[in-house]
């Protein structure tokens, strides 16, 4: 290796360093080491439309300039949003069976946070399960409304629009359920208004400050928390704790757990995966 190049490696090293310690202070999000091809792929054009040759100037820009669009597209560009209908079934099985049937005795608007929404299929497939406890009970459940959050921009949008391809539908929703919550929409096909209306979607760090969300009965906290460093998911789930009402439930993703990240939350075990709900 000539001596340039070793520079050249030392210097793209360091760069990627500091990236990753950008990344992790903005949104929680831990690359780890040697996902130079991760950074490379999701900022690529980015980068190009933006003029910017080098990892190491992309990083200066965002050192000067933290509050800029810049800075909101490079994070947004890094998030996974994988996602898809009624994901694991059991969380949607719960609400349905378990949840719903208990909440309704209580004379309140049930609260529900969609805490990493990404493209919506989360928060809908929640709004489903209530429009059909809510008939199948003859009205006989109180209001509800679904807060569905992300940090990314792009996917909230998505979400907002709630216009799906047939191969985006196919990755979970029945025909029957398209036939009777879908409008077409050109090729494409869109949400109902009856499921839309009952949620709100907004732009929300997990890291940033929970006093505006107000308190929740539930809260799907789904494939995120996956991404950060203990110390992080540590973090959020105490905030959690502390925006859940009185023995609410919260819901991770069907690979992650609690661990002893938190000793706030009693384990419910159901038949296909867990629920966490808040001790008294
Ligand atoms: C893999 S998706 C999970 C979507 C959905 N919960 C599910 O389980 O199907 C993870 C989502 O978390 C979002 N995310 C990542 N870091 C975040 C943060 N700090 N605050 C809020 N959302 C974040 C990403 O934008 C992405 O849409």
């Amino acid at each position: 290796m000539s001596g340039e190049d070793s520079t050249n490696s030392v210097t793209d090293q360091h760069a990627y360093d500091e990236f990753c310690q950008l990344l992790s202070t903005a949104c929680g999000i831990i690359l780890g080491g040697n996902k130079q091809y991760l950074v490379n792929s999701r900022l690529n054009k980015l980068m190009h439309d933006n003029g910017i040759g080098s990892l190491a100037e992309l990083v200066k820009r965002l050192q000067q300039y933290p509050e800029s669009k810049l800075y909101v597209s490079v994070v947004d560009a890094m998030t996974t949003n994988e996602t898809s209908w009624f994901r694991d079934y059991y969380p949607y099985d719960f609400l349905a069976k378990t949840l719903l049937p208990e909440m309704s005795t209580a004379n309140k608007e049930l609260r529900i946070w969609s805490a990493a929404a990404s493209s919506g299929q989360e928060p809908y497939s929640i709004s489903i399960i209530i429009d059909e406890y809510q008939k199948n009970k003859k009205g006989f459940i109180n209001p509800a409304k679904i807060i569905a959050t992300d940090i990314s921009q792009t996917v909230l949008s998505d979400a907002r629009e709630g216009v799906f391809d047939q191969m985006t539908l196919d990755r979970g929703m029945s025909q029957t359920r398209i036939n009777r919550y879908f409008e077409p929409h050109g090729k494409m096909w869109k949400m109902k208004n009856e499921i839309k209306q009952r949620i709100t979607f907004r732009e929300f760090n997990l890291l940033g400050n929970y006093a505006t969300l107000g308190k929740f009965d539930v809260i799907f906290c789904r494939n995120v928390l996956i991404y950060f460093s203990t110390e992080i998911k540590k973090d959020i789930l105490s905030r959690i704790a502390g925006v859940l009402n009185p023995r609410g439930y919260l819901i991770l993703g069907g690979s992650e757990s609690m661990a002893n990240y938190s000793e706030r939350f009693d384990v419910v075990r159901l038949k296909n995966g867990l629920v966490y709900q808040l001790k008294e």
